[in-house]
């Protein structure tokens, strides 16, 4: 059956968990149902919820009646064909995990310590049972790093990949560059929930490490696990460090960093690095992640985004979901349905801010004549500059608040008509 053929019987999600993620994925599948479906031509329904309270209060997405304590019944039952789980920790999950790929199903997961340590065991389970076990949010939360390495780089000699893949002390490095002792900056990432009340597994660098060996293992096909990876945190780092840092052109990031050498043997490290200021890694600030990809062919390559975070992690969940789907179906992934014809949106409706440049004539009232016009067409003025140029001309710059193409067109068509406008100097969008 491909995709096409079959759009109507709807793929039934087994949801284990339901926290910060599963709850992000729920309202994912309630709220983009008919745009899943425009994209992908399958119809996923939340069919079987397992959490620990089930008296606790969920969002409409989570309707009481799909709600159960029995995880085992959810990971085996008869009318759920995809699990997803969303527990965390090894013990229910590994157990689960299992269970459902027995009896047949695929499953997808975001559990980067499960993955890490006992990926072996359960990867052997998913072969065994001809299905899919599929982890793109156990590294760096939304972004799509694992399949990009898995799939459209398949045939790429990877040499090197490094990553900045712990939000909480990429967060905590950049209150350290601007001054912040690393006692100051721990506290405020745990005033703001990004950092745990026991810091450990980050700060050590041991999430880092987990994340490390799964890109190791799927980066260069050899397995590698978490105790593999050598690991350095950053609470050791003093103000020393970044002033120097600082004054030799660099920053400071943790990295994880796998390698794949000339003789074959591959590394993985996770340690604070110097980073030279123009690389790319180094402008990843705030608990932003990023991964920057090497290989012989394609040559360099970064992805980034939002390591962490319900929606953001549900997003790649959704998107193994929608692999595990296909696979399930007999579809290829990459193929759409039969799209609808765009309903495009005409380019005088789309809205950005504008910097625009005119040539006036440099007399009293130009100004006043000028913003008049931006005014007339609803575009308001962020900032202005003037400058005098030779034979009493003057040049001014602006740029505008966002505005739609069709205001900006009429306000120009009116400016070519006024008497102390000379040109139109320019006129460039500015990403917003
Ligand atoms: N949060 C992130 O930003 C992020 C990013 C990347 C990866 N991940 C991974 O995603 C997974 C989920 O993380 P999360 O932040 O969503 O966790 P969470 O908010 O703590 O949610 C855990 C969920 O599991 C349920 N649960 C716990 N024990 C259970 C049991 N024995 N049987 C059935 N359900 C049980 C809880 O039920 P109750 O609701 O009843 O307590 C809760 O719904 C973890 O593996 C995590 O490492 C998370």
């Amino acid at each position: 059956m491909t995709p096409e053929a079959d759009t109507t019987t709807p793929v039934r999600v087994g949801l284990l968990g339901c926290g910060n993620v599963g709850g992000a994925l729920a309202d994912l599948l309630a709220q983009d149902g008919e745009a899943i479906f425009a994209r992908t031509g399958l119809r996923l329904e939340l069919a079987r919820v397992a959490v620990r309270n089930t008296a606790k209060a969920r969002g409409p997405a989570v309707p009481e009646h799909l709600l159960t304590n029995d995880a085992v019944g959810v990971a085996t039952a008869a009318d759920v064909d995809v699990v997803v789980e969303l527990i965390g920790g090894i013990e229910p999950a590994r157990s689960l995990i299992l269970d459902a790929l027995k009896a047949g199903k695929p499953v997808v997961t975001g559990n980067k310590e499960l993955v890490a340590d006992l990926g072996e065991e359960l990867f052997q389970a998913a072969a065994a049972a001809g299905v899919a076990l599929l982890f793109e949010a156990s590294v760096a939360g939304g972004i799509p790093i694992l399949r990009p390495l898995r799939e459209s780089l398949a045939a790429e000699r990877l040499t090197r990949v490094m990553g900045i893949v712990n939000g909480t002390t990429n967060y905590i490095l950049d209150k350290m560059e601007n001054g912040e002792s690393y006692g100051e900056a721990l506290a405020e990432a745990q005033s703001l929930g990004l950092a745990e009340r026991d810091p450990t597994a980050d700060v050590e660098g041991f999430d880092a490490a987990a994340k490390a060996a799964i890109i190791a293992t799927v980066a260069f096909g050899q397995k590698m696990v978490a105790g593999d990876v050598a690991r350095e945190g950053i609470s050791s780092l003093l103000p020393g460090d970044f002033a120097f840092a600082r004054r030799m052109g660099f920053v400071i990031k943790l990295l994880a960093v796998v390698e794949r050498h000339d003789d074959g043997s591959v590394s993985a490290r996770v340690h604070p690095s110097l980073v030279p200021v123009s690389h790319p890694l180094a402008s990843v600030h705030d608990s932003f992640n990023a991964v920057f990809v090497e290989g012989e062919a394609v040559g360099q390559l970064m992805f980034f985004g939002r390591g962490a975070g319900g929606r953001p992690t549900a997003s790649a969940v959704l998107g193994d979901l929608v692999d595990a789907a296909y696979s399930l179906r007999g579809g290829a992934p990459g193929r759409l349905p039969q799209p609808v014809r765009a309903r495009i949106r005409p380019f005088e409706e789309m809205a950005s801010p504008y910097y625009v440049s005119l040539l006036v004539r440099d007399e009293p009232g130009v100004l006043a004549a000028v913003a008049g016009v931006f005014g007339r067409h609803g575009v308001s003025i962020r900032t202005m500059e003037q400058e005098g140029a030779p034979g009493g001309d003057a040049r001014i710059d602006f740029v505008t608040h966002t505005a739609t193409e069709r205001n900006v067109q009429a306000t120009l068509a009116e400016l070519r008509d006024l008497d102390v406008v000379d040109a139109i100097g320019g006129l460039i969008r500015v990403v917003a």
